[in-house]
């Protein structure tokens, strides 16, 4: 394929990939299979590699997400983003819409749509293409999180059909309950503590540096405001339903009142019906907004300095009950993270009866000054965990005793510790702690895991409190004779164990990885690890730079896994699991090369064509190995704009080739 053949072609497959996106994520319709999808995405990143310059910055192979954002700018509001005055009650609407009609003289029109519980978010569009999106800030300035937002899928990049040349878009980021629940259930997996709440956790999923986890974390968007392009249409009704024709996704749960008929009543009856259904839509909401339809209205209307006049929330009712404290029980988790859990005496609330609550941990019982017996508020969460919120003080005893948070593991009475800088209690005893022993054993033989069939919590359990196993490499200790001598375990069964037992020793490594049950190292940091080390015995003497250097493994992760093979016993139970022939290994992959096969490589700098991580990958997935800092050692430097001067100077002071990212791309089609 030619130079021009190649732009052609990456501008069909860009377009239609577009289009094929927007059918999935927006209008739910697809016209292709995800694989054939998929296929296109690859051979369009493909034919993106083979001629970087044409690869452009809205390229629908950049929704991964890679580029990493240190510092988010700061960015003034061309139009202020204000907030909404709130209402509670059908009362409140009246006098809002009094109000209003004092200062219109014709007919009002509303519009009443979902209030979205996310975060607000401001894009601009300039001849049809993404330029920039801006978080709420202050109101007058936000930071500027354009590429995090590319990776959003609902959002387009380019625009389709008759848009205004260069206006804004406003809407709300939220993150949808299933990808919620995913991340927190990922979480749990990894051992690390739990997001509270969408909502929260969409924002900071926004103002994460890595794109790439922003990409994965799957944030949705609504857009309902158009600012710089009121001349298309009479109000905004109609023009946010021309903003679906451009490709952005538009609420769809959305009615007009028209005045004359009785448009209150319209508008309550909008509100108690979205009040009652909002338990079954897929993401939360915390209202409606109630607007007024017509541009030129809104103009007479105008603003307060907080919020306009032209448009009011009414914000639902958290559904609360009070009930009773009866005791505070303590989990231990399987890394030995200590949950206080309040039980409560059970109390109807959101259609379900309630009777534990999570209290996440200490300091949070300190923040709610919590008592034994004390009559508690409950919230349902955003629907999802119910959450002790308040102390009716009033109805406190004065001999009531204060909630104290335990100083010894409920399960083992080893002192527990709490590092500095974290709010979880930890019980330290990992070999004599039944639920932390039993809970490794049980991650290591799961589904993602070693997958071991016939086993069970409930097998485990028995095995250890007989004292046939400690941990998991004893598994494979394990005889026919043994099981069977279990209380209630038939021939059958017990064959079926040992021959699981068996066949999980084919499970390949990167499984293997994830079920020793390092902290922070969840399917998808294994899968990394695995590829990047290709073995256990690379991975185990990886120093904390090196471990670094792979890419998407930050801090946190690399003193963890350090931490974890540091560890005699660890080590121990490796060379015990590769003795009874587990896999420890990954079997090599075609269709990659190995050109840059004991070359070490140090990204430095800002590239034209590739984000720092694409450029990593690409070393990597060709036999190269990406570290941390310039040494002797450096086989290359790639060197884009803005590499520090200092850098510079020690390559050239070591006399290490310095490869400018034309000369990289020639290296690699070489
Ligand atoms: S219109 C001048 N429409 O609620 C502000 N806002 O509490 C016009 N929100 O800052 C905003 N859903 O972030 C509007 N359908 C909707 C909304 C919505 C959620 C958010 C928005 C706003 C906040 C005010």
């Amino acid at each position: 394929m030619n130079k021009n053949e190649a732009k052609a072609e990456i501008e069909r497959l860009s377009k239609e990939l577009n289009r094929h996106n927007h059918l999935y994520y927006v209008e739910s319709n697809p016209e292709i299979s995800d694989y054939d999808f998929d296929m296109m995405l690859k051979q369009l990143q493909e034919l993106e590699e083979k001629f970087p310059e044409f690869a452009s910055d809205l390229s629908p192979t950049k929704r991964v997400g890679g580029d990493i954002t240190k510092k988010f700018e700061s960015v003034v509001h061309k139009y202020a983003m204000l907030s909404l005055s709130n209402s509670y009650s059908k009362d409140e609407i009246e006098e809002w819409v009094v109000r209003a009609k004092k200062l219109v003289e014709d007919d009002l029109e509303y519009v009443c749509e979902l209030k979205y519980d996310g975060v607000a978010i401001g894009i601009q569009y300039v001849d049809g293409k993404l330029v920039q999106a801006v978080t709420r800030g202050d109101g007058t300035q936000g930071e500027n999180v354009t590429s995090n937002v590319k990776t959003i899928r609902t959002i387009p990049l380019q625009l389709t059909g008759d848009y205004p040349q260069d206006f804004e878009i406003r809407g709300e980021i939220f993150f949808p309950l299933k990808n919620f629940l995913a991340l927190n259930e990922k979480r749990r997996e990894e051992g690390e503590q739990e997001f509270a709440n969408p909502r929260n956790t969409a924002s900071g999923t926004l103002k994460m540096q890595d794109s790439k986890v922003v990409a994965e974390r799957g944030l949705d968007c609504y857009l309902y405001g158009i600012y710089g392009a009121s001349n298309r249409a009479d109000g905004h009704f109609e023009l946010v339903n021309k903003a679906a024709d451009w490709g952005f996704k538009v609420p769809p749960h959305k009615e007009r009142f028209i005045e004359k008929t009785n448009s209150v009543e319209g508008v309550m009856e909008f509100i108690n019906y979205w009040d009652e259904k909002r338990k079954e839509l897929p993401f939360e909401i915390d209202g409606v907004v109630i607007k007024v339809n017509n541009y030129d209205q809104q103009e007479i209307l105008g603003f307060t300095a907080k919020s306009p006049r032209w448009a009011i929330a009414y914000k639902f009712k958290a559904e609360r009950v009070e009930t009773i404290l009866e005791e505070v029980t303590y989990q231990v988790g399987r890394t030995g993270a200590i949950t206080p859990v309040a039980n409560l005496q059970p109390v109807q609330l959101g259609g379900t009866t309630v009777k534990r609550a999570s209290l996440h941990n200490q300091d949070q019982i300190e923040k709610l000054d919590l008592h034994l017996g004390d009559s508690v508020y409950v919230e349902k969460g955003g629907e999802i965990i119910p959450k002790i919120v308040g102390v009716n003080f009033d109805a406190r005893t004065q001999t009531s005793e204060v909630v104290t948070f335990i100083n010894e593991c409920p399960e083992c009475n080893t002192p527990l510790i709490r590092r500095e800088g974290e709010a979880q209690h930890y019980c330290p005893n990992e070999l004599g702690c039944p639920p932390q022993v039993k809970g490794k054993i049980e991650h290591f033989i799961s589904r993602k895991a070693m997958n071991i069939d016939g086993l069970g919590a409930e097998t485990v359990d028995a095995l250890v409190e007989v004292g046939l196993i400690e941990n998991y490499a004893d598994l494979y200790t394990l005889t026919f004779e043994k099981v069977v001598s279990l209380e209630r375990m038939a021939d059958k069964s017990a064959n079926n164990l040992i021959a699981g037992i068996e066949a999980s020793k084919a499970i390949p490594f990167e499984r293997v990885l994830f079920g020793l049950g390092i902290r922070f190292v969840g399917e998808t940091v294994a899968k990394k690890l695995a590829k990047a080390f290709k073995n256990i015995d690379e991975l185990a003497k990886a120093d904390f730079d090196t471990l670094i250097a792979v890419d998407e493994i930050g801090d946190k992760i690399a003193m963890s896994i350090q931490a974890f093979f540091w560890e005699d016993r660890n080590k121990e139970l490796v060379a015990r699991l590769k003795e009874y022939g587990l896999q420890m290994e990954i079997e090599e992959q075609e269709g990659t090369s190995n050109k840059f096969e004991g070359s070490s490589f140090v990204v430095s700098g800002v590239f034209e064509n590739f984000s720092r991580n694409e450029l990593k990958a690409l070393i990597e997935s060709n036999g190269g190995k990406n570290v941390g800092s310039i040494s002797s050692k450096t086989s290359y430097v790639v060197a884009g704009d803005k590499m520090g001067p200092s850098k510079l100077q020690k390559a050239n002071d070591l006399g290490i080739r310095i490869l400018s990212e034309a000369e990289f791309i020639e290296m690699l089609n070489a």
